[in-house]
């Protein structure tokens, strides 16, 4: 009887193998190293999220998107009866901005309502009071507030609770816009504090630079 030999990989085949291999790695390694390169020069706009709007802020003024150019800006959407997100993100972006100073002036950071119909400008402004003054809170009609949820691809549903009355489930990212409103990131809901400095602090550099 023979023995029979297992089709073992010798060191030779092994060693051919990882030949084999070394173009595709090369190729990783590079571009592994051009995204980092590109990265670290500013934040590259994605495209298909933000666009015009037409809204009315806190102060009762009609602006529109054409007003925040020129600054990097956060747009989070929102409302004021809502019990736990929007409060909490707003709480950590008062702290962020209190942290940063003066840097945050370079900065506009907008709270557009998903509930129109009970967020009236007097209504976000007697919110707003409870938060760093730089926040803008906007309203708008039914079809206007639709039409920026539209472009923000933001969700809001309106639940019913037990007993009357309603709240919304809404989206809880905070969109982060380049000076040029071109949208380069997301910060998630209750993202480590330090990764949130750390994404404002590179918004604002991309804002000074652009
Ligand atoms: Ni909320």
């Amino acid at each position: 009887m023979s023995k029979r030999t297992l089709p073992v990989l010798g060191k030779q085949a092994t060693f051919k193998i990882a030949l084999a291999f070394l173009p595709v790695a090369l190729t990783v390694a590079l571009v592994v190293g051009l995204l980092q390169m590109r990265s670290s020069n500013g934040l590259p706009p994605i495209g298909g999220i933000g666009g015009p709007f037409k809204l009315v802020d806190q102060r009762g003024k009609t602006v529109t998107d054409k007003d925040y150019l020129g600054k990097p800006t956060l747009v989070f959407f929102g409302f004021t009866f809502c019990p736990d997100v929007c409060p909490t993100t707003l709480y950590e972006l008062t702290t962020q901005l209190k942290d940063l100073g003066s840097a945050a002036d370079r900065l506009n950071i907008l709270f557009i309502t998903v509930d129109p119909e009970r967020d009236t400008p007097e209504q976000l402004a007697l919110y707003l009071s409870s938060f760093d003054p730089r926040i803008t809170g906007l309203s708008g009609t039914s079809a206007e507030i639709a039409s920026v949820m539209q472009e923000y691809r933001a969700f809001a549903k309106k639940v019913p609770l037990e007993g009357g009355g309603y709240t919304m489930d809404h989206s809880a990212s905070i969109y982060m816009m380049n000076a040029k409103g071109q949208f380069v990131g997301l910060m998630n809901y209750q993202e480590p504090e330090t990764t949130m400095r750390a994404k404002l602090k590179r918004l604002l550099d991309d804002g000074a630079t652009s």
